[in-house]
């Protein structure tokens, strides 16, 4: 067989050289032995430096000692260009180097396999939902309103119309897209002007947004559930390599398919933290440690839920029977993902929606549209957005999301 692609590590004794190959599709030792191969062969085994790239013909055998491992027993090498001297070498780099060099860090094996389960991650979260009947919907990018609060939207001048806005949730234009067809989602590059620092947050991620009409709260989280579980189980089943390679232990991720995901109000989540020594108020919202205090001894994610009116945002409907509250969640992952999605029912009434706009200062002519969802045929409706990254992130396994997107944007990275 024929394998096109680069060297990505060598060994050699002087008689025998052990060339680990990657083709893009994975990684495999290759064997060229030098009594066996033509001089010229030899020479261009020899002449290989990291991140050289080949093509190679050999024939496939088992590894002499490891089960199931695979060898290629090299019988030709054309080298189609020599690589200079790779930066990126076997020896520890800090994260500031990988990050600069990110255009060629992407080649290593563990963000090889991160990008793998990134994409095994959107595959199922489209089969989900064709699979219960939603559709994919395209929201914009470029919008003159706010989705979540004015504070974290990045501004840009747009012809006569002065200064609009990057999208931070398509939710506002998938629930006017619901009212067509039912059930819908989006899924796409989202941005906020976050100040926050931290392992969780980056100023250009992908959102999944769901919505869907006639779903009320509690039955938007089993959605929301089913879907955790389809993302997790379907990772677990394609992505054994990759989770390999991460050394990712798959334990905690199988145990929680067959498990309910906790419930519990803001209320009750607030008591439990004073019970754990926290000195959270009621009305705050939850810090990183507080997500840690409620997930550190659970098998399964948890759901937040009722939270105060006060932190969310304008669009979440008020909880009938304590106005001071909304019927929202946000889901908490375990083993530190934190917050992995945010969701509400949505609220449909014109009067009070209307009001809730006016009282957050938004400008009201950009929702006028928003609140005509609301004139006619207005229905119960309900739905969420889930982060690509921060749900990679915990399946994979590894302590910041910036690896998990090809090129992360942060506060102070924005190239390559
Ligand atoms: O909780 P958020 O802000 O919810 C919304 O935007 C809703 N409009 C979604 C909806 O109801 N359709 O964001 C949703 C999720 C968060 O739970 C988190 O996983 C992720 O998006 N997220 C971020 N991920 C990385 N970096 C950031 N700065 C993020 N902000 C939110
Ligand atoms: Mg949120």
């Amino acid at each position: 067989m024929e394998i096109k692609g680069w060297l990505y590590n060598k060994r050699s004794s002087g008689a025998i050289a052990f060339l680990e190959l990657r083709d893009g599709t994975g990684f495999v030792q290759g064997v060229a032995v030098k009594d066996s191969v033509s001089a010229e062969v030899w020479k261009n085994a020899e002449s290989l430096t990291q991140e050289s790239s080949l093509s190679v013909k050999g024939s496939v055998s088992k590894h002499p000692k490891k089960a199931g491992v695979y060898e290629l027993q090299i019988s030709d090498i054309k080298v189609v260009q020599i690589a200079q001297d790779y930066p990126i070498t076997k020896k520890e780099h800090g994260p500031d180097f990988l990050l600069d060099n990110r255009h060629l860090w992407l080649r290593s094996k563990k963000q090889w396999a991160i990008q793998r389960v990134r994409d095994v991650v959107i595959q199922a979260i489209y089969n989900y939902f064709h699979n219960t009947g939603f559709i994919k919907i395209d929201t914009p990018i470029i919008t003159p309103n706010a989705c979540e609060g004015a504070t974290t939207l990045f501004g840009i001048e747009y012809f006569d119309e002065g200064e609009v806005f990057l999208s931070q949730s398509g939710q506002l234009y998938l629930e006017a897209a619901i009212m067509s067809v039912g059930r819908g989602f989006d899924f796409g590059p989202t941005f906020r002007a976050e100040k926050s620092k931290t392992k969780r947050h980056l100023t250009e991620f992908w959102m999944m947004d769901a919505e869907a009409a006639f779903v009320e709260h509690s039955e938007s989280m089993d959605i929301q559930e089913a879907m955790v579980k389809f993302i997790v189980k379907t990772c677990l089943e394609k992505c054994q390599e990759e989770l390999v390679i991460l050394e990712r232990n798959p334990a905690p991720l199988q145990k929680l398919l067959d498990l309910p995901f906790t419930r519990l109000t803001y209320t009750e989540a607030i008591d439990k933290l004073h019970s754990l020594g926290s000195d959270i108020k009621f009305g705050e919202d939850l810090g990183n440690d507080d997500e840690g205090l409620l997930t550190q001894d659970s098998a399964v994610p948890v759901f937040i839920h009722k939270w105060p009116k006060s932190i969310k945002p304008f669009y979440m409907k008020q909880d009938p029977e304590n106005p001071d509250l909304v019927l929202n969640d946000d889901l908490i992952g375990i083993e530190g993902a934190g917050e992995m999605i945010g969701g509400s029912q949505r609220e449909d009434d014109y009067e009070i929606l209307k009001a809730k706009i006016e009282a957050e200062g938004l400008k009201g002519s950009e929702y006028q549209w928003y609140l005509d969802l609301r004139k006619y045929g207005s229905v119960p409706h309900s739905g969420f957005g889930l982060g690509l990254e921060r749900t990679v992130g915990w399946i994979c396994g590894v302590q910041h999301i910036r690896e998990t997107i090809p090129f992360p944007r942060l506060i102070n990275r924005i190239r390559p």
